[in-house]
């Protein structure tokens, strides 16, 4: 018997936005066992519950029905606070939107994570130039958001999120607002990252994203209906 647990699974999930007759049903049944060191992706149309299911995989949201595990834990089991400190310290967070601080440079946005994720000040700096220096970065660490193109913008936000050195790193679209050539550039650093051992969660609808990464699920009416 394998003794590894998956580094998320997810059993049963039900998620219902609203009440009565206003309440949607986004997800309803969903399963999923992901193993460590996996690019898997997530696809289906717009409004098919991607968002929300990697909201849940984050902690950030609770599961009408069903559970989910992180590495063997049950999120459910644990404290706001508890669910707080695993992501910030064991994950790693990408947005579309790159939800960098426009005022700090790249070197500043991702120092201040690391102070977040509780890593001590000593290793800070070495820690966010070696995430910058990851991501290609490193000649332009202290130019500031607006400075930065697209891609570059981006690749700061992917430095922010696993200069922590995260079990998991959560990537919400993280290509959709760039060409398909620097797309497929953010793709290879998620190589990197799981050749590293991370694992890698991204939602996408780019088609040549789908024949890159190790897995795909697809989304439809609330259940997954293609499995790997
Ligand atoms: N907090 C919420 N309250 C009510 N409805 C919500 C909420 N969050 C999401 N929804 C609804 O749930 C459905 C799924 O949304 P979700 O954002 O997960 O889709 P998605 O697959 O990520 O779509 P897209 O590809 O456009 O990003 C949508 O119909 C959306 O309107
Ligand atoms: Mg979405």
């Amino acid at each position: 018997m394998d003794a590894t647990p998956p580094m998320i699974r997810a059993d049963g999930i039900k998620r219902v936005f609203g009440r009565g007759t206003a309440a949607v049903t986004v997800l309803d049944g969903v399963d999923l066992s992901i193993a460590p060191g996996r690019l898997v992706a997530f696809k289906g149309r717009s409004g098919s519950g991607k968002t929300t299911l990697i909201n849940l995989l984050a902690a950030l949201d609770r599961p009408d029905e069903g559970t989910i595990s992180f590495a063997g834990r049950e999120l459910g089991g644990l404290s706001e606070r508890e669910r707080g400190d695993l992501r910030r310290k064991e994950m790693g967070l990408v947005f579309q939107s790159f939800a960098l601080f426009p005022l700090m440079s790249a070197y500043e946005n991702v120092e201040f994570l690391l102070r977040i994720a509780g890593v001590p000040a000593k290793d800070r700096k070495d820690a966010a130039a070696e995430a910058l220096g990851q991501v290609g970065l490193k000649a332009r660490m202290h130019h500031r958001p607006f400075e930065m193109s697209g891609g570059e913008q981006q690749r700061t936000a992917i430095a922010r999120a696993i200069a922590h050195r995260p079990k998991l790193l959560l990537a919400d679209e993280p290509t959709a607002e760039l060409d398909s050539r620097t797309g497929l550039q953010i793709i290879k650093v998620f190589r990197d990252l799981v050749q590293q051992g991370m694992t890698v969660i991204l939602t996408t609808h780019d088609p040549a994203i789908m024949d890159i990464v190790d897995q795909v699920y697809e989304l439809e009416d609330g259940r997954i209906v293609a499995m790997p």
